[in-house]
């Protein structure tokens, strides 16, 4: 069944971002914040935001840059090793999660862990579990880049297994095998991207080279969009919207050596619409896949807002202050109306 022609969403929630820092932070964090009630935050600056220092510093310059919008930047620690009790104990009112990269995985992380040890781990993965500090984490290996996040699958499971108080999040899956694994452990949990819920390698690589939708994890075959489709489109208890949306400036992506990262940012409510009216999805498991799953998984209760969106075609910007936008110049269905604070 076609959706009204007008919809609203309430109190959207993006569950992985990057609001940069600097200039950057200034040009797009606005963007975010007008129309999401929150966002959990990335840590990967230079140096990444490892301190309390850092993440209350951080904090304020993202308030700074969205002046008076009502939204909620949840924050995030660089997850390191040597984290322990007494640490997290003083830094736990700042944050909402850690977020662990392996070693020079992605963008800046380049000071993340290598080698999954336990009992390496153990010191600040437990007390996180018994804190209530959920663990965000990039799940790739340094493999083959297409097996990457398959690979990383038992390291998942090891680590849900070893510390079962401890809230795993696998950050922006891209697999079938990442969905599997949700359901054979109860304290392991997912974001999706709106990017990963419609394109595969073949949009990226298969015709002439798609730089703007380049980003880590890599975009996969046919049969995992199918698996992240069903789970985000059923509204999967725990399955939660994050866009890894990730600006790099044109320059960076349109070059021979192009930056990860898709900015999906300023369309990703419209673009989600749009997919779920596509495949014939209630309107109410989009509101749990943008928010209330997010809210119940996490335990936020973020400020209000209602996004109205109405069915008129929207031709997507060139550019966003120097960042080009996945679909720049081509018509998506649904317009963002009106915002409604409160
Ligand atoms: C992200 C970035 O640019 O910070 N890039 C990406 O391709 N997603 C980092 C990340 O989340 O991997
Ligand atoms: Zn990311």
């Amino acid at each position: 069944m076609p959706y009204p022609d007008t919809i609203t969403l309430t109190n959207p929630l993006d569950m992985h971002l990057h609001l940069r820092d600097g200039e950057m932070l200034h040009n797009i964090a606005k963007g975010s914040a007008k129309s999401f009630s929150g966002a959990i935050i990335m840590p990967n600056l230079v140096p990444p935001v490892s301190t309390k220092e850092d993440v209350t510093a951080y904090k304020a310059r993202i308030l700074e840059a969205i002046g008076d919008e009502r939204f909620t930047p949840y924050m995030t620690l660089f997850f390191k090793p040597g984290y322990d009790r007494t640490f997290l104990e003083s830094v736990k009112e700042e944050i909402t999660a850690i977020k662990l990269y392996p070693a020079g995985i992605t963008t800046n992380s380049e000071g993340g862990v290598s080698g999954f040890d336990v009992e390496e781990l153990r010191p600040a993965l437990e007390a996180m579990g018994e804190l209530g500090i959920p663990l965000c984490v990039h799940g790739e290996t340094n493999g083959f880049v297409m097996d990457r996040e398959a690979e990383f699958v038992p390291i998942y499971e090891k680590l849900a297994a070893a510390f079962p108080k401890l809230k795993i999040i696998m950050e922006h899956i891209t697999t079938k095998e990442s969905v599997a694994a949700l359901d054979r452990f109860e304290n392991l949990y997912a974001t999706i991207t709106v990017h990963h819920l419609i394109i595969t390698l073949d949009d990226v690589a298969g015709g002439m080279l798609r730089p703007h939708l380049f980003c880590k994890p890599i975009a996969k075959r046919p049969e995992d969009r199918e698996a992240l489709l069903k789970v985000a489109l059923g509204a999967h208890p725990k399955v939660m919207f994050g866009s890894d949306s990730a600006p790099h400036p044109r320059h960076a992506k349109e070059s021979c050596g192009c930056a990860a990262g898709v900015f999906t940012a300023p369309i990703a409510l419209q673009l989600l619409t749009q997919l779920f009216e596509h495949h014939g999805a209630p309107l109410e498991n989009l509101q749990k896949f943008i928010s209330n799953t997010a809210q119940n998984i996490y335990g936020i209760t973020p400020p209000k807002k209602r996004v109205i969106l109405e069915r008129k075609p929207f031709t997507v910007p060139q550019e966003y202050n120097g960042v080009v936008p996945m679909y720049a110049e081509e018509n998506i269905d649904y317009t963002i109306k009106e915002i409604i604070n409160g």
